[in-house]
């Protein structure tokens, strides 16, 4: 799941304080830790081989905190200095890697090595279930398969690319009007907003026009859905979380309301579509696709697993395109010459698409 780059503080000062001192202490007793390794027990030879298999340490959770706001600066300063890095956190390190080699490896080569284990699911698991960015083993093959098996119909391909162009449409006139009118906008948030329409039109087969934001129920969902995201981020850094989730109080008191929201207007959505899917509507959409699998295996695919799965593909399908983009226009705009270039291919293009099909198709299959 990619983190926002947007993503806001919402801790109180209060908990900030309390959740620094506690690392304080974490990375002292660390320290203490190291130290007590590095003293001399058992020959020179482990201690070469040890240093061997570890990758070096380029921080603490403790500086993931301070960064957070900047990870991702953070974090390519660390692999600038070694591609592939550990970060330590008092019961666990993590290893980052940026080098391809590695992640060929982890990805492909032995992929059932690298599960997400417990430690991301239980950190997940109140936003994503059991959805394959949460899950590993056989779960997660599942849901390759249901999305391979939903991905490759062609019905599908068709109604999704509808649905995409249907909302590039509605992006257009926003920014043209804005572009107009000469006034700012937050491209970033306009590319979420205009993703998620895609994507949860595409899998749930109804609009929900956060782009215009015109329905009071369908905005409250987008923007607890947003708030949910941020706030199960939060628990990376925040070594108290499972405290407060059992008290109830602080951000986890808040993550449980936003998540409230979400559960309850997907939970809506899927009584809905269940109460139509006799009446065959809107067969193309991924959710009434999982409706037809769970009349073969009622007891496996339950609504919960549906609600943790459809929401998965939002996470997936909403931030990776929506991030891109954003990344895109901001070199684009570092590039002026770049910039033209685009501009002449995408004039050119679009010339094509009433003069010559075929070079069209042609030009498409290249990009
Ligand atoms: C994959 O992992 C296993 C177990 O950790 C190891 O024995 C094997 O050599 C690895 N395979 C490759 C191709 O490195
Ligand atoms: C249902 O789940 C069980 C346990 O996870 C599994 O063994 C079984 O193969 C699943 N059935 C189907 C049809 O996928």
């Amino acid at each position: 799941m990619a983190m926002p780059l947007t993503a806001v503080l919402r801790t109180p000062a209060a908990e900030a304080v309390v959740a620094f001192a506690l690392l304080l202490i974490a990375a002292v007793a660390l320290k203490l830790v190291l130290l007590w390794r590095k003293l001399p027990r058992s020959g020179r030879s482990s201690e070469e081989r040890r240093k061997k298999m570890y990758a070096p340490v380029a921080g603490t959770v403790f500086h993931h905190l301070l960064n957070y706001r900047r990870l991702y600066d953070f974090s390519t300063t660390c692999a600038r200095q070694n591609p592939t890095y550990r970060i330590l956190s008092p019961f666990h390190s993590e290893v980052y890697t940026a080098d391809p080699a590695n992640v060929e490896y982890i990805l492909k080569t032995n992929f059932t090595n690298y599960g997400k284990g417990d430690y991301n699911y239980c950190t997940l698991k109140d936003l994503l279930g059991d959805g394959i960015f949460a899950v590993d083993g056989e779960k997660w093959w599942h849901q390759r398969k249901i999305a391979s098996l939903v991905f490759s119909k062609r019905i599908f391909r068709e109604y999704s690319s509808i649905v995409f162009r249907g909302n590039a449409l509605k992006l257009v006139s926003v920014i043209a009007q804005a572009a107009g009118s000469n006034s700012r906008m937050d491209i970033q948030d306009i590319f979420m907003k205009s993703s998620m329409d895609s994507i949860f039109q595409v899998a749930f087969g109804v609009e929900l026009n956060s782009l215009s934001g015109s329905n009071e129920e369908e905005r409250k969902f987008t923007e607890a859905f947003d708030d949910a995201n941020v706030l199960i981020c939060w628990r990376y850094v925040d070594p108290l979380w499972k405290m407060k989730k059992f008290l109830n109080c602080g951000c986890e008191a808040e993550l449980k309301n936003r998540l409230k929201v979400v559960d309850d207007f997907v939970y809506k959505i899927l009584a809905h579509k269940v109460s139509q899917s006799s009446k065959q509507l809107q067969k193309e959409d991924i959710l009434s696709r999982l409706l037809n699998e769970r009349e073969q295996d009622p007891k496996n695919i339950t609504y919960q697993y549906l609600r943790d799965i459809t929401l998965n593909f939002l996470v997936a399908g909403r931030d990776s395109a929506a991030v891109t983009l954003s990344w895109f226009f901001y070199r684009l705009c570092l590039h002026a010459s770049i910039e033209e270039k685009v501009v002449r291919e995408v004039n050119a293009v679009t010339k094509l698409i009433h003069h010559d099909a075929p070079m069209l198709w042609m030009y498409l299959q290249q990009v």
